[in-house]
């Protein structure tokens, strides 16, 4: 077995990648956090630290813990600074050729026993993995949001994934403290393979069955004991998240229950987006 996972680097420090750092610096590992600007690096302290305060008034946390947390963050706009990590997470905008270019760079920055993970949700890691010299060290390391409050990681290899690279990766997870699951690059993984189709489905039911979003949360919280229903579930996830996510679905897998339907895309258009624009399936304060 390769050496331990020490250093942590975790790139973009946006929803998922500030989160990322949340569960690391919580973890005990004292993560550098790469943003663009100076700016992003202070609103990501500042998210986290928004959190871990939120942690304290429950009782969750000492104060002197949400300090010694927040100590433990790095923050900086120069990949340079990632030099020493063990792991690198890369959590950047859901594009393709951005990913590439800064895998590219990363290769040439760390040495090679350094593992390099994405937390892309649709593209494939193998094709992040081909912008590499070594694509051995290159996983999928795939949170979910809220990464500090949901415990699954599905720990991806692709076909050229060495195994010493994904069993550090692996083992990372679970120091974490996360539920990690093994599996393959193919489209949407596990959890989105199964959830985008079926979300769609429950939409098009609205329709179809001439029922109300309430009452369809309703029919599968007391029908099937779903803890959330589907509606209330799509504005937490954020409409335009699932709707970007079905349309990379449906162009990889070719099936049409993977598209989004008409009604998801018009709410979109109309910037109801969920939970984060006040409006929905439902309306929030
Ligand atoms: N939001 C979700 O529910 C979710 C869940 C799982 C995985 N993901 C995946 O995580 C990744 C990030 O998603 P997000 O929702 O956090 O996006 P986001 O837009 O909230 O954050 C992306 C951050 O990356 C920064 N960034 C962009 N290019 C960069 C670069 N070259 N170097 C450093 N920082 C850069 C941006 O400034 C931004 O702050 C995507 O690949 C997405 O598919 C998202």
């Amino acid at each position: 077995m390769g050496r331990e996972i020490r250093r942590v680097g975790v790139v973009g420090l946006g929803t998922m990648g500030a989160g990322i750092a949340q569960v690391c610096v919580q973890a005990g590992f004292e993560p550098v956090g790469v943003e663009v600007s100076g700016e992003l690096c202070e609103r990501a302290r500042g998210t986290i630290d928004h959190y871990l305060s939120r942690g304290v008034e429950k009782g969750r946390l000492g104060v002197d813990e949400r300090e010694a947390a927040l100590a433990r963050l790095t923050t900086s706009t120069r990949r340079a600074d990632l030099g020493g990590c063990d792991l690198i997470i890369e959590a950047i905008v859901e594009e393709l050729e951005a990913k590439q270019e800064l895998f590219q760079e990363l290769d040439g920055i760390t040495d090679a026993g350094a593992v390099l993970a994405t937390n892309t949700s649709a593209l494939a890691v193998t094709e992040i993995a081909s912008a590499v010299e070594r694509p051995e060290r290159v996983v999928g390391l795939h949170f979910f949001n809220p990464a500090p409050v949901l415990p699954l990681v599905e720990v991806v290899r692709t076909d050229l994934t060495s195994d010493e690279a994904y069993e550090r990766a692996f083992g990372f997870a679970e120091a974490l403290g996360k539920e990690p699951i093994r599996c393959n690059d193919t489209p949407g993984f596990v959890v989105n393979r199964i959830l985008i189709p079926l979300l769609n489905d429950c939409v098009r039911v609205l329709d179809e069955a001439g029922v109300t979003p309430s009452d369809l949360d309703r029919a599968m919280r007391f029908g099937v004991n779903w803890p959330i229903g589907p509606c209330a579930l799509l504005d937490l996830i954020g409409l335009d998240v699932h709707v970007h996510a079905s349309h990379a679905l449906r162009e990889k897998l070719g099936e049409p229950r993977m598209a989004p339907p008409p009604r998801l895309v018009s709410m979109v258009e109309r910037g109801e987006l969920g939970r984060k624009s006040g409006q929905g399936f439902f309306a929030y304060d």
